[in-house]
């Protein structure tokens, strides 16, 4: 990972002169006055790389993206052949699904349509930079290892790539037992020509296996990145980038204490913390996360395309959100989970203290880390015939 530490080293120069620039602006203005700059911002918040890190166990091919495209898009990959991972992870609804929690076997629909009785336990998280999972500002990263989930309990896009198609809820059904799921998967593909021929191009062998599957929709999902938002202009130098209301947002956000959590290229620890969600009441028992209602800190890249937010979907909107946090911070216990009292919740998630014009600043901020510029293309067909991407036409 020398590659990024220059990578980031060279930006500190550059964000550097930018900062010059934004005090030199904002002196005479005057609206900025409550917040002081930050210094040192880059240590706390930085722009993506502009490459994509990659495993050394599974390079990048052409081939291998195509085919993992085409798996990712495939309902065989399901039990009853009706849900594919694009179901619940489809780019007109940011690479997520628009739900609260996610809709899987037996559905019908895309999105705020789709209609099922079978829920999945959890809001879905999007694909898109998940490439970068584990980022952080140092030099600690591997691919390898990143973490997967809102309770991190994958580490890597290879490792969780095979868990949705042993889940009841989200692919599995009830018609094919666990023991057998894999077994199943491989004789279907291997009763359809095209995937033969494009397993044996990609890795060179007649065998197809879970892990090759793996590996292809890993690589599929490392094309899709979304890493050049008017943040990451901005910080790498180009001041017109961020209006000056999200310039606020962005002191606003280190200063009032989001950092602490949201951090770092992805604006996320990758920790587990206690901030007191609700229980979503669809689901029929409480989810306490790792331990005690503890979730991994999400990154708040893109959210204008993934709402509804948190783990289980509670809350529609950022303004919810931050209302949130404003309650929690007044120690106002009518919105936080009922199965625990505030003293569990992190306390750097109780000091959040901020006035309404500091939250239209700072949700102003989050939505200068979208970038809509993301790979939204969807394959004509699928190799098995089955409509591309489940169940999802009404
Ligand atoms: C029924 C909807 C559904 C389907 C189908 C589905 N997912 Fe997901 N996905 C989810 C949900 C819900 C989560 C969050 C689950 C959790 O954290 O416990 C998730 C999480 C993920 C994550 C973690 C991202 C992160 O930032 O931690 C990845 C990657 C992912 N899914 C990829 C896939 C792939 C690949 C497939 C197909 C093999 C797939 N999903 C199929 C709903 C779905
Ligand atoms: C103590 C660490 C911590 C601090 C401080 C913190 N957050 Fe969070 N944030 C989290 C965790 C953990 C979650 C997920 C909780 C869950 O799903 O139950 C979260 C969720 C969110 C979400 C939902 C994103 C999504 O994709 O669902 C937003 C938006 C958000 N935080 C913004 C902020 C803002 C703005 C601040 C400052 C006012 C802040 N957070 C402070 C840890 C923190």
């Amino acid at each position: 990972m020398k590659d990024l530490r220059n990578y980031i080293s060279i930006k500190r120069i550059t964000l550097f002169s930018a900062l010059i620039v934004v005090l030199f602006i904002s002196e005479g203005c005057g609206e900025s006055e409550v917040f002081n700059e930050v210094e040192n911002i880059q240590d706390i918040i930085a722009p993506l790389p502009e490459y994509t890190p990659v495993p050394e166990n599974n390079p990048q091919t052409a081939e291998k993206i195509n085919l993992g495209k085409q798996l990712f898009w495939d309902p065989i990959l399901s039990g009853n052949k009706d849900v594919a991972c694009a179901t619940c992870h489809h780019p007109e609804k940011g690479y997520a699904d628009a739900l609260d929690l996610s809709i899987g076997v037996n559905g019908i629909g895309l999105g705020e349509q789709r209609r099922g009785i079978v829920l999945a336990k959890r809001n879905a998280n999007t694909i898109i930079n998940t490439a970068y999972n584990g980022i952080k500002n140092d030099d600690s990263y591997t691919p390898q290892s990143a973490p997967m989930f809102w309770d991190n309990r994958a580490m890597s896009l290879e490792e969780q790539a095979l868990l949705p198609l042993l889940s009841k809820e989200e692919m599995r059904g009830t018609a094919i037992p666990e023991n057998i799921l894999y077994d199943s998967i491989i004789n279907r593909l291997n009763q359809i020509e095209e995937y033969k021929l494009a397993f044996k191009n990609v890795f060179g062998e007649e065998s197809i296996s879970m892990e090759k599957v793996a590996q292809a929709i890993a690589s599929f999902e490392r094309t899709i990145i979304a890493n050049n938002s008017p943040f990451d202009r901005y910080i790498r130098g180009d001041v017109n980038a961020m209006n000056q209301q999200q310039i606020n947002g962005m002191n606003a956000f280190i200063n009032v204490g989001c950092a602490e959590c949201h951090s770092g290229p992805m604006f996320s620890d990758f920790e587990l913390h206690t901030i007191g969600v609700p229980d979503n009441p669809k689901l029929p028992s409480t989810d306490s996360g790792v331990n005690t209602y503890t979730f991994r800190t999400p990154s708040l890249r893109n959210l204008p395309l993934t709402a509804p937010y948190m783990h289980n979907g509670m809350h529609a909107s950022l303004q919810e959100v931050m209302n949130f946090y404003e309650d929690v911070a007044e120690g106002d216990t009518d919105d936080i989970n009922v199965h625990i009292s505030i003293n569990d919740i992190d306390p750097l998630a109780r000091q959040l203290e901020m006035d309404n014009d500091v939250i239209d600043e700072i949700i102003a901020f989050i939505e200068a880390l979208d970038d809509n510029n993301f790979d939204k293309s969807i394959p004509a067909s699928v190799p098995s015939g089955l409509p591309v991407g489940g169940n999802i036409h009404n």
